[in-house]
């Protein structure tokens, strides 16, 4: 089975690549999928937040990344995959992740999205957060991994 589990990834945190960690156990063949989006604001570009996520899952034979604009059922559709894979944090991500669910697959009914709940430890991690800390001067050192940690703090001197 191939899957996708798209994202901004800006930036990937632990909470990412404890999703990829698992899901790459039980898809035979993982995209991971950057969002490209130039309409959205971000604090890195599009080929920095894919060499982040090419470096961090290196070690995943499985595991690949790309990135895609437009709608997400396309590009599912465009590298032969039928799953989309989302993380669930606490409650509050239930709203938006069922409406986009709904949605994709009443573009495409092929189209699968199967969530995983984020483990314990991250419930409370989001990208947002992480990037509100980084830049107040606060440690992101146990929300992201050490490249990661590098890059924030290149932006945040
Ligand atoms: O990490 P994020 O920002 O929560 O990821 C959101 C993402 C990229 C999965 C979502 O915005 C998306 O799929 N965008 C592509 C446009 C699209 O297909 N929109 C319709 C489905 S709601």
């Amino acid at each position: 089975m191939k899957a996708v589990y798209p994202g901004s990834f800006d930036p990937a945190t632990y909470g990412h690549l404890d999703i990829i960690n698992r899901a790459a156990r039980f898809a035979d063949e993982l995209i991971v999928a950057v969002l490209n989006n130039s309409a959205k604001q971000s604090l890195f570009n599009v080929e920095e937040r894919m060499a982040h996520l090419e470096l961090l899952t290196a070690d995943l034979g499985n595991v690949k990344v790309e990135c895609f604009s437009g709608l997400l059922v396309d590009f599912v559709d465009k590298v032969g995959a039928n799953m989309v894979i989302r993380g669930l944090r606490a409650v509050s991500d239930f709203d938006y992740e069922f409406q986009m669910a709904l949605t994709n697959r009443s573009l495409n009914s092929n189209v699968e999205t199967l969530f995983m709940t984020a483990s314990t430890q991250y419930q409370y991690l989001s990208s947002g957060l992480v990037k509100e800390v980084a830049k107040l001067g606060g440690n992101t050192k146990d929300m992201v991994p050490a490249i990661i940690l590098e890059e924030l703090s290149k932006r945040f001197v």
